[in-house]
């Protein structure tokens, strides 16, 4: 019988952890301060910020919002940046991720100051793990581990499996396996023999971004399956990179789409905030 991973119930305990210690820490007089900055209305991005200044209230942190309309120039934003680098009060910086075309994301994003770069998302904090320095984490590979050590499950000399490298999960995904100790291997859309490779898995991380592509042929009997994606199917539902009813039944622990790693993604940015590096 396999067990379902509740990310919602391990999400609230995270927060309600960093809400104790926000206040405890605002006793000493410490209090954190996250700018968040959203170009445009895209619908989906605004439910991300508004979610993510939610987690701040109910957390305790304070949060700046900056809602600049979609033609705002790169030259403004980056002045935005640089000023939000400047002041003491702020100790982290959240640029909202799809940018408009006209602006160019790598410039935006490698002129957040490394020390409030929240996201992980900067090249020093990415060679910061990568190295095992200190650094901030890119927050939903950050949950994923979370997930795995809070339900018990052990990763330290683990056969883990990421399908998929992007920068902001697979390969931070992978990169922080290894520090747990697990035996890591990267695949991704253009590996041969892919289900060989995932059958290995006694831990296999989904983050494709192909709905449901990962059936019962890619996991091997009593793997953890942890699902990254998130997409709308046929009929307006979510659904996630795994195909949950055939998956499930073959696996030990495994996570929903929704309900797994989503609301992850916010816990872990609020204990970036809270935390810090
Ligand atoms: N857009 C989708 N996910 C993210 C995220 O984690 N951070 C930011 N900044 N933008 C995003």
């Amino acid at each position: 019988m396999y067990q379902v991973i509740d990310g919602k119930k391990i999400s609230q305990e995270i927060k309600d952890e960093l809400r104790e210690k926000a206040a405890r820490m605002r006793e000493q007089g410490i209090e954190r301060t996250l700018a968040v900055v959203q170009v445009g209305a895209d619908p989906a991005s605004s439910v991300y910020v508004r979610n993510k200044k939610k987690a701040c209230e109910y957390v305790g942190v304070r949060s700046l919002s900056y809602e600049l309309p979609e033609e705002t120039g790169e030259e403004k934003l980056l002045g935005i940046i640089r000023e939000l680098n400047e002041r003491e009060d702020v100790n982290g910086i959240l640029v909202q991720l799809p940018l408009p075309s006209h602006i160019n994301e790598e410039r935006v994003l490698l002129a957040i100051s490394p020390e409030k770069d929240v996201d992980g998302f900067h090249p020093v904090n990415v060679g910061n793990l990568s190295i095992g320095r200190p650094g901030y984490v890119s927050c939903t590979p950050a949950g994923v581990i979370q997930l795995l050590k809070r339900s018990g499950i052990s990763i330290q000399g683990k056969e883990c499996v990421v399908l998929g490298r992007s920068n902001i999960v697979g390969k931070p995904m992978a990169m922080l396996l290894l520090r747990e100790n697990g035996t890591v291997t990267v695949c991704h859309s253009r590996t041969e023999n892919l289900r060989e490779i995932t059958r290995r898995a006694d831990i296999l991380v989904a983050a494709v971004g192909k709905p449901r592509m990962v059936d019962e042929t890619y996991v091997k009997d009593g793997a953890v399956v942890i699902d990254v994606g998130i997409h709308r199917n046929e009929d307006n539902k979510l659904c996630g990179d795994v195909d949950f009813e055939s998956v499930a039944p073959k696996t030990s622990y495994i996570t929903p789409v929704p309900g797994g790693v989503g609301p992850m993604t916010i816990a872990m940015l609020m204990a970036n905030c809270v935390e810090g590096i």
